[in-house]
């Protein structure tokens, strides 16, 4: 986890843990590799949103999803479909991620890095403020091979990372962006957005568009144009408040639990707690608004 402002310096500590387990996939309750990036204090920044923009009314005004060209998962194998690399013809149960991902592994940790200094230059980009960071802490990771072969064979697919590349599976490279206010979580995924190197090819604003159960984040779905991964993949990139991350972090641990007391009950008070997140997610981007305006009088 990459600790990037003054709130992260805090969170991160209590958060390490939770958020290495909730790795990028839902179903994946074990580690994924995941990097976490840890700095401590650094960059400050400031969320280049007006008041309001995405915040207070964030259901109207919030950015809705783009194009819908991501690939169905279960689709026939694209004819575009990546060469010049071999993965082997079928890996064992538990295979190493080198093993199980071949020659191609190379371009998957690039993939990784690739996302992982987009949301550096972001940080970078923001850096000048004197306000709080907007990236309390970053993480990504490449899936691991147990995750990506339980995905395939709910899709009835045969778990190699062969028939993965062909169905164009969206997540095995992922990254996710734990931001401090609402704001800067549509900043970050315009900033990221409007970099020539990645090609949006889905925006799933689940802020303005909540899950039933009241998960809220903005996922983009991209391509790489440059380096070695350039359209090798889709990557996913989840962008969160760190309030609503918490939330996640935590539902997702119930969610797989198969033996669970009360679970109507849990899940409602699941939801509840999301709204209630929201509701002070919501107060204290209109308190950092506030401030802001009193700053530039
Ligand atoms: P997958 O194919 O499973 O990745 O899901 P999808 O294509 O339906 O995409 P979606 O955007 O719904 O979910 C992608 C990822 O977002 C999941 O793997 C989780 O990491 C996260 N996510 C989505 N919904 C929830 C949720 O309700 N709770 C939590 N904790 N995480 C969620
Ligand atoms: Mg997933």
């Amino acid at each position: 986890m990459r600790s990037t402002n003054g709130l992260g310096a805090a969170a991160a500590d209590g958060q390490n843990q939770a958020s290495a387990a909730d790795s990028l996939d839902a179903n994946t309750p074990g580690a994924d590799q995941l990097f976490l990036h840890a700095q401590g204090v650094g960059s400050r920044g400031a969320a280049t949103q007006g008041a309001g923009s995405h915040g207070a009314s964030s259901s109207a005004s919030a950015p809705q999803a783009t194009s819908p060209a991501h690939a169905p998962q279960g689709a026939a194998p694209s004819a575009s479909a990546p060469r010049g690399a071999t993965c082997p013809p079928s890996a064992p149960e538990g295979d190493s991620p080198q093993e199980f991902y071949g020659d191609y592994y190379q371009r998957l940790l690039e993939a990784q890095r690739q996302l992982d200094t987009l949301v550096d230059d972001y940080i970078a980009a923001r850096s000048d403020s004197d306000d709080l960071g907007p990236v309390v802490y970053h993480s990504s990771r490449i899936k691991s091979p147990e995750s990506l072969q339980g995905k395939l064979r709910r899709l009835d697919a045969k778990p190699t990372f062969e028939t993965a590349l062909s169905l164009q599976i969206h997540d095995i490279v992922g990254a996710r962006v734990i931001c401090a206010f609402i704001d800067d979580v549509y900043d970050a995924a315009d900033y990221i957005c409007g970099r020539p190197e990645v090609r949006v090819q889905q925006r799933k604003d689940y802020i303005a568009n909540p899950k039933p159960n009241g998960y809220r984040s903005l996922h983009l779905i991209v391509r790489l144009t440059q380096g070695p991964a350039a359209d090798l993949l889709p990557l996913e990139i989840q962008l969160r408040t760190i309030a609503i991350d918490f939330w996640a972090t935590l539902e997702h641990k119930i969610k797989y639990k198969k033996t669970i007391a009360n679970e109507e009950l849990m899940r409602a008070e699941l939801k509840r707690c999301a709204d209630e997140i929201t509701s002070v997610d919501l107060s204290m981007q209109a308190i950092r608004n506030a401030i802001r305006s009193a700053d530039q009088e």
